[in-house]
Order: structure tokens, then C-alpha cells, then sequence
């Protein structure tokens, strides 16, 4: 069991907090040997996935302690970039509440979840080059993909923190809460999902996930399989005789 990364398990989604508010949450091995054992449960068990950062911050980035032992080889490792990757493909649906800072990989972590809340506190961005160092875990495609190329130039290439109205404005975040309404909405978002049926849900979230040239092959064998499911054929069958006996 990590310290760092606190895990709770809900009816209807896992919760997992950053935990190591006196460094702001900076993600450091520990944390992502955390992370990697919680994708290996949810890969086994999917459920939605709801991340939150302890203390008002959601991860101000990669541990810079660590960064600056690190040599090519653990580079080319790509210890963290796997790490977010594998969250991104979880099965199930990830929901980031991203309250206060999301910097650096902290972002790119935010950035690998399918919905993003944010909070008024919020500031995300990547000010990687300032350390001498590129944004390796995600940035320079997923967040290019999520608000565009000119706006991750900036955010990229100047160093440029979105603030909550803005990072709301471009998508970047869908809505801005409080930060116990944001968990609550990310909760009842969870709740949401919980009702839908879970292989349609992670049959959508592969087909979103796949290249562009996968489609639309991907998703006419996603719906071959769902089309011939007893669960398909019980929730329309249930959605017509309701309306027939009303
Ligand atoms: N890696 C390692 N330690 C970090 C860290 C990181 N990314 N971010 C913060 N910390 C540590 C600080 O070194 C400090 O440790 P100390 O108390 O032992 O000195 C502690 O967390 C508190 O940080 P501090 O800077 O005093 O907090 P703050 O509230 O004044 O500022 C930030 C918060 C996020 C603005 C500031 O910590 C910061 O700029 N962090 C680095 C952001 C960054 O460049 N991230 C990209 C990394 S890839």
C-alpha cells in the first residue's frame, strides 16, 4: 500500500488521492508504482476511475528532486509517460477533479483523463522547458488533441498557465466547482456511468482512444459484438415495453 496515493473503493467508482500535500503532490516513483498497481486492479476490475489531488493541489508536477537524477536512459524508460498512457487506456471511464495546480506532469496527468473538472483555483500548464526539459508524458499530443495547436504552443513552447476561466473556455476543463462540488459532480458523473451498460461504455472509450485511420472499421466491430449481447436486447426490450405500457 502507497502512502502517497490514497485509495477508496465506492459503489460506483474508485476514488484515488495524491497524497503528499508538503510537496505539492510532485509525482515521484512511488506514486507511479501507485498508479501502475491501481491500473493492474482496474484493468482486472474496471470501474471509473475518480483522481484527486490532496491539500488544494492536484499535482505539481514530476518530483524535480528526481527529475534532476534522472539520465537518457530513464528517458528512454519513460517512466512516467507509460504510466499516464496506461491510465488513459483504462477500461472505464477517468475522471480528474483538478483543483489548484496541475503543473507539468501533473497536467499531462490530468490531460490523460477522459472528463476533467477544475476548480476556481486552478492553474494548469506546462512549464517543462523552464527546467530544461520537454513535456515527455503526454502534452505534445494530448493536449494539442484536447485545445488545439495554437493555444498548446503557447502553453508548451511559452510556458504559458491556464487559469479556471480559461482552461474552461477551451475545453480544457468542462466545468468549474468549488472543490467539494467538484468531487460531488465527478461523483455523480461516476453514478451516471455506473447505470449505463459497462461493455457499451468501454467499447465507446476504445473506440475514442483508437487513430483516426482505425475508424470507422473500429467502431462496426465494437457494435458487432454489443449488437448480438443479451444486454442490448434487454435494455432496448425494456425501453419499449415501457413506453408500450404507458
Ligand atoms: N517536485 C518536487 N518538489 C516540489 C515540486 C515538484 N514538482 N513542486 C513543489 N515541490 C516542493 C517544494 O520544493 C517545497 O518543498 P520544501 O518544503 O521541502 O522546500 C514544497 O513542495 C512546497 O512547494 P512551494 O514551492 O514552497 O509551494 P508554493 O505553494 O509556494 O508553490 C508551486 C506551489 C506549485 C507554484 C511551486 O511549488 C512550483 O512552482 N512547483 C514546481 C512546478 C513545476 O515546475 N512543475 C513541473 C515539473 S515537471
Amino acid at each position: 500500500m502507497s502512502q502517497t496515493l490514497r485509495v477508496e473503493t465506492h459503489d460506483t467508482h474508485v476514488r484515488a488521492t495524491l497524497d503528499r500535500p508538503a510537496k505539492r503532490n510532485a509525482i515521484d516513483r512511488e506514486l507511479i508504482d501507485a498508479l501502475h498497481a491501481l491500473c493492474a486492479e482496474l484493468e482486472r476490475d474496471p470501474r471509473t476511475l475518480i483522481l484527486t489531488g490532496a491539500g488544494g493541489t492536484f499535482a505539481a508536477g514530476a518530483d524535480i528532486a528526481q527529475l534532476r537524477e534522472r539520465r537518457a536512459a530513464d528517458a528512454r524508460e519513460g517512466i512516467n509517460t507509460h504510466c499516464f498512457a496506461r491510465v488513459r487506456a483504462l477500461p472505464m471511464p477517468v475522471i480528474a477533479v483538478v483543483d489548484g495546480y496541475a503543473l507539468g506532469g501533473g497536467a499531462e496527468l490530468a490531460y490523460a483523463a477522459d472528463i476533467r473538472i477544475g476548480t476556481p483555483r486552478l492553474r494548469i500548464g506546462n512549464p517543462e522547458t523552464g527546467l530544461g526539459i520537454i513535456a515527455a508524458a503526454g502534452a505534445t499530443w494530448r493536449l494539442r488533441e484536447i485545445v488545439g495547436e495554437p493555444l498548446a504552443a503557447e502553453i508548451l513552447l511559452a510556458g504559458r498557465v491556464l487559469e479556471a476561466d480559461e482552461a474552461l473556455a477551451v475545453g480544457l476543463v468542462t466545468r468549474v466547482l468549488e472543490p467539494a462540488q467538484a468531487v460531488e459532480e465527478a461523483e455523480r458523473i461516476a453514478a451516471r456511468i455506473a447505470a449505463l451498460d459497462p461493455a457499451a461504455t468501454q467499447a465507446t472509450k476504445r473506440a475514442l482512444l483508437a487513430p483516426r485511420d482505425a475508424h470507422p472499421a473500429i467502431d462496426l466491430e465494437e457494435q458487432a459484438v454489443l449488437f448480438d449481447s443479451p444486454e442490448k436486447e434487454r435494455r432496448m426490450t425494456a425501453f419499449l415495453e415501457r413506453r408500450r405500457t404507458t
